[in-house]
């Protein structure tokens, strides 16, 4: 009787185990890193030269000029795109069928030449235009605006990463107590002695004498803990980055950015008060009432004019304005905008002591949002911010009387020339805090 060497091949079950949960789980999890580097092409770039170039006669998702771009890099032979992209018309006039083909259909009309662009440029392009069409945003009136540090996708996928780990990881063990049993089978059907007393060891004792499994499983968990732990971490505590789904899409590029309107008109109150306020509905009225649909001009590779002219129409429904009859219907809806900064009740912070006394930027604390589509937390507004920039900046002595006198006295009693906000009491706990 022969006698097959079963035993050494189930211990190198785990090695097996190993193999597959390692493939499966990278290949998971390189999903997403491949989607966006794909084969070293730069996909900003690409919208760069799109944007630059492209942009004036072709659109992702519409027939513009030319006809709408998306998936057009899979529709024809890269080579004949490198030619027709560098010079149409000479591909034209070489006789090429499919680019004659093209021209007819489109009545004609020329498309400009681009011989400048390298071949490494047009991939990036391409690769720009073939990404899938974005999931059209649905607003989320989320009134828990506080604390709740991520509203996007991010969480949903890292979820998902982890649903799927787990089911393979279940397969597998299911995969693997089936293995063992049909090669158990197959052992004894060959007429080879099984072990007995391997049988007899419960498999709670088989597990931990395998050292080697142990171990793999210890390192998944770990993994897996570490990958949830730090998820959660980087959506409690600070908000920084935090940028809701508002119930209007509201843009403040285009509005504060391409239109130029300031920001005191909108948030006129921080200049005088505590807060800078939202505006009511009634200062979006004011231009409104006339601006019913965006220019194409305005529509983007993201966000369409239909959107743009979609959210208008709700900014209608709100505020209860008849398009047609121009005039108030009286049906109102409030819009409940998410809040986005938010210090703990126990901080106080002072705009207009900032803005009109200080002569700091809205810039300065909020960043560029004259170029923000959505509002984003540009500052972690923590207390550590808030002190040091206390400690860096000197305090505005011009037109201020107030500050005039006691400056003389401070000053002399630092021995400096210029006093920053931290010497002016600026680090006192009690100014901060009620
Ligand atoms: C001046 C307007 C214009 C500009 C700028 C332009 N195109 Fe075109 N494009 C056209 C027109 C018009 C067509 C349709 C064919 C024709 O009439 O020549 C076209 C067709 C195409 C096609 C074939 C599309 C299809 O689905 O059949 C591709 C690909 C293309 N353009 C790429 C580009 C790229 C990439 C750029 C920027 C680097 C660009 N085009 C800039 C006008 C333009
Ligand atoms: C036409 C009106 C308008 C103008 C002009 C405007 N805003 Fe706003 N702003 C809004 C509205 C409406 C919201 C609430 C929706 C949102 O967050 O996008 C808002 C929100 C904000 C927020 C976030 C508020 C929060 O919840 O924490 C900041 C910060 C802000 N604006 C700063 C600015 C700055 C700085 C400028 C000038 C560069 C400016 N805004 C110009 C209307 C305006
Ligand atoms: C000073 C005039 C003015 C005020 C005030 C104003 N808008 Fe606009 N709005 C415009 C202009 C101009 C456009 C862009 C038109 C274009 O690009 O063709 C626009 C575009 C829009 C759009 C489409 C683009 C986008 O931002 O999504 C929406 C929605 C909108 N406004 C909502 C509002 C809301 C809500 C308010 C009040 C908080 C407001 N607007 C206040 C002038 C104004
Ligand atoms: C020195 C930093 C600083 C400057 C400068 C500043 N802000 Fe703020 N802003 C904050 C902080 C901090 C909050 C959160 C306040 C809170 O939660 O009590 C805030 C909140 C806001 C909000 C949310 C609503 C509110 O009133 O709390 C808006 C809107 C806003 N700022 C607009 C502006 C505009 C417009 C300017 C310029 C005119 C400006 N801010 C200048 C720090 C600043
Ligand atoms: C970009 C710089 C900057 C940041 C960030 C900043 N401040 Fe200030 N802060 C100033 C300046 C400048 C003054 C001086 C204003 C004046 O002349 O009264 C000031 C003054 C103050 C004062 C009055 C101090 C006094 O002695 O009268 C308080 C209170 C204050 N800030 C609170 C805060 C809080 C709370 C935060 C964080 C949420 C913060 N500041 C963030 C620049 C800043
Ligand atoms: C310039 C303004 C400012 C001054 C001065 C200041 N704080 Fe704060 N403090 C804040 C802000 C803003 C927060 C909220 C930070 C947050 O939410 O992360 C805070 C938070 C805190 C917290 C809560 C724990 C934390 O870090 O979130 C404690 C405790 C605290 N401060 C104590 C003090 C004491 C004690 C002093 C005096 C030595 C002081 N603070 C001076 C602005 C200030």
């Amino acid at each position: 009787m022969k006698k097959v060497n079963f035993i050494h091949l189930r211990s190198k079950l785990p090695l097996l185990l190993l193999v597959f949960l390692l493939t499966f789980s990278t290949s998971i999890l390189a999903q997403d890193a491949a989607a966006d580097a794909g084969a070293n092409v730069d996909i900003a770039a690409g919208e760069t030269l799109f944007k630059a170039n492209c942009a004036a006669c072709h659109k992702l998702d519409r027939n513009a000029v030319g006809p709408a771009l998306r998936g057009v890099g899979e529709k024809y032979d890269r080579d004949w795109l490198y030619k027709w992209i560098n010079n149409s018309q000479a591909l034209i006039a070489s006789g090429d069928a499919l680019a004659n083909k093209l021209f007819e259909e489109h009545n004609k009309a020329i498309m400009t030449a681009f011989p400048a662009l390298s071949e490494a440029d047009m991939d990036n392009i391409l690769a720009y235009t073939d990404q899938p069409k974005p999931e059209p945003k649905t607003p989320v009136v989320d009134t828990a605006a506080a604390g709740a540090g991520s509203g996007d996708g991010g969480s949903v996928s890292n979820t998902l990463i982890i649903g799927a780990l787990a089911l393979i990881f279940l397969l597998l063990v299911i995969m693997l107590y089936l293995v063992t049993n049909t090669l158990k089978r197959i052992a004894e059907a060959n007429g080879v002695v099984y072990e007995k007393k391997e049988k007899g060891t419960p498999i709670w004792k088989a597990f931990i004498q395998n050292q080697f499994l142990v171990l793999v499983v210890a390192i998944f968990l770990l993994l897996t803990a570490g990958y949830v732990g730090y998820g959660y971490l980087m959506q409690v505590g600070v908000d920084q980055g935090y940028a809701p789904v508002q119930p209007i899409h509201y843009s403040h590029k285009i509005h504060a950015g391409d239109n130029q309107i300031d920001c005191n008109f909108c948030h006129s109150s921080a200049r005088k008060s505590k807060t800078a306020g939202i505006p009511s509905l009634n200062v979006c009225m004011s231009c409104h009432k006339n601006i019913s649909e965006v220019s194409p001009e305005t529509a983007t590779a993201e966000y369409s004019k239909e959107f743009y002219d979609g959210e208008i129409q709700k900014l209608y429904k709100a505020v209860g304005w008849d398009m047609e009859k121009q005039e108030y219907t009286g049906k109102t809806e409030p819009v409940k905008w998410v809040r986005i900064h938010n210090l703990p009740d126990f901080a106080y912070f002072n705009h207009s002591q900032h803005v009109t006394v200080a002569g700091v930027d809205c810039q300065k604390c909020h960043g560029e949002i004259q170029e923000m589509e959505i509002v984003e937390q540009f500052a972690p507004l923590t207390m550590g911010w808030c002190i040091d920039c206390h400690r860096e900046t000197n305090v505005n002595l011009a037109n201020n009387d107030y500050y005039a006198k006691i400056h003389e006295e401070l000053s002399k009693k630092y021995g400096v020339e210029k006093l920053t906000i931290a010497e002016m009491g600026g680090l006192e706990c009690a100014k901060c805090h009620y």
